[in-house]
């Protein structure tokens, strides 16, 4: 079917606001009937005759990777490793029994994963992908695959795949630890409830677009951006920095917040924005306490939080951006709109090609 911009200046931004829509087809195809639990397609997976989940993938995918990566251990306790598929494939890391391979792919064509993937085949126990393509190579050639039902993808930065991803990698990682015994039933239920409630939690995030439109004209003077997370909010920094890149061409990088010392505080003056994610989780005080010393050294903060106190605080801030309350498990979704609604308003600032980013291609099916 033909696929247009449904009113919209650029697929990106049809993309973006899709995703209560998708998110919310994702959360019900994965919900059980009773809606007490996850359902997987097949013959699903039995996660307590595994020891460790090995996770691969290239780009955006990695990220959502290493995000998963905090919830199958914090909720699963279950060990994972994440690599990038280019540097997994030529390493040929031994892959010991009792070990999933799971592959994360929009396209389920990108070479290197597939390769990654080909190179598991016969090592590990099983093979799993989560792929926005059911009919790709990396679908096909997995014991189980995983549909993120995201919908076409037009725009080369992915946004609405990457939280579908997430979602079902969430999803994912509550099943296996329901199975392995991890988490209580009212957690469980607490977690299933909010993930039902996500996508009215997206639609008032989706509200911070003036807002955030706002900010972005600041954003669009930077040369260099620095983005700071703890925790789950550190993949969601790389993914923030990796999304203004791509399509605003302004460099930027991220780094976990508790790192700021090691380094890149050098970088701190009154030029270089900083922008700080920081819901209120449990590192929270820690993650505001690295923002305190980048404002004692003159700097220009971008706070996104959704503490009104914290916000206050920060009182010093450059930018602040407020989101809803979602408990802290799920914040990686939500915050992913921020993130993105910030490269894009930027990139439409700078007047660059949005949906077709100079030297980017959706799909890097060569090496
Ligand atoms: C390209 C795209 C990215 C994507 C990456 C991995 O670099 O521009 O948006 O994250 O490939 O693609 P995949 O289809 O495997 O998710």
């Amino acid at each position: 079917a033909r696929v247009d911009k449904g009113g919209h200046k650029h697929f990106m931004a049809k993309e973006i606001a899709e995703q209560p829509r998708v998110i919310g087809e994702a959360v019900r195809h994965y919900l059980s009937g009773d809606g007490n639990s996850v359902t997987l397609p097949g013959d699903g997976l039995d996660f307590t005759k595994i020891d460790r989940l090995t996770m691969v993938a290239c780009g955006t995918a990695f990220f959502a990777c290493l995000t998963a990566k905090y919830w199958f251990e914090q909720l699963a306790r279950l060990p994972v490793e994440v690599d990038i598929a280019s540097e997994f494939r030529y390493r040929e890391p031994p892959i010991p029994g009792g070990t999933v391979a799971l592959f994360v792919s929009q396209s389920g064509e990108t070479a290197d994963t597939l390769a990654a993937l080909r190179y598991c085949e016969g090592k590990a126990d099983k093979i799993i992908s989560v792929v926005n393509v059911p009919e790709s190579s990396i679908a096909r050639e997995s014991d189980l695959a995983l549909p993120i039902l995201a919908g076409t993808e037009i725009g080369v930065a992915s946004t609405k795949a990457f939280t579908c991803q997430l979602t079902v990698l969430l999803m994912l990682a509550l099943k296996a630890a329901e199975q392995r015994g991890t988490i209580t039933p009212e957690r469980q239920a607490d977690l299933l409830s909010a993930l039902r409630a996500l996508p009215s939690s997206l639609n008032t995030a989706l509200e911070q677009n003036s807002a955030i439109a706002r900010a972005a004209h600041k954003l669009a003077e930077a040369k260099d951006v620095l983005f700071l997370g703890r925790g789950l909010m550190y993949p969601m920094a790389l993914e923030g920095a990796l999304k203004l890149k791509e399509i605003s061409y302004i460099h930027a990088e991220a780094y976990a917040s508790g790192e700021l010392k090691h380094g890149p505080i050098a970088l701190i003056d009154k030029i270089m924005p900083v922008v700080v994610l920081a819901p209120r989780d449990t590192l929270f005080d820690k993650t505001v306490s690295n923002m305190q010393e980048v404002l004692a050294r003159g700097g220009k903060v971008m706070l996104i939080t959704d503490d009104a106190g914290a916000a206050e605080a920060a009182g010093e801030a450059w930018q602040t951006i407020v989101m809803p309350h979602v408990d802290p498990v799920l914040t990686p979704i939500l915050y992913a709109v921020p993130a993105q609604l910030l490269a894009y308003h930027t990139a439409v600032a700078k007047g660059t090609d949005v949906d077709q980013p100079r030297n980017l291609a959706k799909s890097v099916t060569v090496e």
